[in-house]
């Protein structure tokens, strides 16, 4: 297959608060990925539709997430940071995956049997629709790696699967326009990292997520120093000390979440982390983790107030990163219409 540039993208819901679920699967790895690639970041309000919102909400989460993305440490300068709504052309190639994809494919989306819960007659098209959005929005940039957390492993494998046949199905057509063997590229996921699936600190099998009703369960992105002691302190474990080695964390998924979270801030391996808290109670533990969360949120959080209360400044991000990402996408959807036969 063609071998395409390394280019970078990934998205988050402007859905609620961020949470540290999201910073170490997602904000955190956008931030060390710009150091060596080209990168697009978006806040993919078009996917905060697919479950009922309200509009005001949107317009305010989509600032704030985008506040979050430049409070972690994402440049706008050197990234394009937009939202996907700005860019018409995520909605128009979504249509044609919508004519690629196959609807067997889209039936075994696990995340949509979650949220579309037991009436699924009455979840929305959207909802249902909403991995084929996600491939678009990759694809239209003719993106190679997305840095995503363990969620989101289904969908990329979708992503790859929708390029694979439109490059089957179009190899011709695509052959005589002069791009080779392939259009699109099987973008990579990288899900990496002892923190690609934080879980609940409420419950070490559930996965630390927007929606669920406990506060103490997230720890977000906006809390403060005694907030995020306070809900690390009450976090459910286990009875027996911490163990001196990776082995003996399996079967204990509050430990091995927490010695996880604590690997990621740290930038650690969890071995490290266990040979240096192996053997203690896990109060002692627990105490350090909360130091070293509260170090690493409190500027953050300060960074995501002053932004919060700039308005101006995050619109103009948005307006800026949308005119370069606009200027990707649309070269990108001409050829496909071409391709695919569409007079333009
Ligand atoms: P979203 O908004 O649910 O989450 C944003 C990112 O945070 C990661 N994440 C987690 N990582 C580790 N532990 C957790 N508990 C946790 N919860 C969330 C997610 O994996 C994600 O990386 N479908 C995507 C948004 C999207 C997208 C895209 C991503 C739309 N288009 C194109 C990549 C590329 C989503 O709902 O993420």
């Amino acid at each position: 297959m063609a071998k395409f540039p390394e280019l970078v993208f990934s998205g988050v819901q402007p859905t609620g608060n961020l949470h540290l679920g999201n910073y170490l699967g997602a904000l955190k790895r956008f931030v060390e990925m710009q150091a060596t690639h080209s990168c697009l970041y978006c806040v993919v309000d078009l996917h905060a539709m697919t479950m009922p919102h309200d509009p005001e909400t949107l317009r305010r989460t989509t600032r704030e997430v985008t506040a979050a993305f430049v409070a972690c440490g994402v440049d706008p300068k050197k990234n394009v940071v937009f939202n996907q709504s700005r860019v018409g052309e995520h909605a128009e190639l979504a249509w044609i995956f919508d004519c690629v994809a196959r609807l067997g494919w889209l039936n075994r989306m696990t995340q949509f049997k979650e949220k579309a819960g037991k009436d699924r007659e009455a979840a929305s098209i959207g909802l249902y629709n909403y991995p084929v959005l996600m491939a678009a929005d990759i694809l239209l940039y003719r993106a190679t790696h997305v840095p995503v957390g363990e969620d989101q492993r289904q969908h990329l494998e979708l992503t790859r699967d929708i390029a694979q046949k439109f490059n089957n199905d179009f190899a011709a057509s695509i052959a005589e326009r002069g791009w080779g063997d392939a259009f699109f590229p099987l973008p990579e996921g990288l899900i990496q990292g002892p923190a690609m699936r934080v879980m609940s600190l409420r419950d070490g099998t559930k996965k630390m997520s927007k929606s669920d009703p406990s506060e103490y369960s997230l720890i977000a992105l906006t809390d403060d120093a005694d907030t995020i002691a306070q809900k690390i302190r009450k976090a459910k474990t286990d009875a027996e000390p911490l163990p001196s080695e990776v082995e003996g964390l399996t079967s204990r998924p509050e430990a091995e979440n927490l010695v996880g979270i604590y690997a990621a801030l740290a930038d650690e391996a969890k071995a490290d982390v266990l040979r240096r808290f192996g053997g203690g109670q896990f109060s002692q533990f627990k105490n350090a983790l909360a130091e070293l969360t509260v170090a690493k949120l409190t500027p953050i959080r300060a960074e995501i107030l002053r932004l919060n209360a700039d308005p101006g400044f995050v619109d103009s991000i948005l307006a800026d990163g949308a005119r370069k990402a606009q200027a990707i996408a649309k070269p990108n959807m001409d050829a496909v219409k071409d391709i695919v036969g569409l007079i333009r």
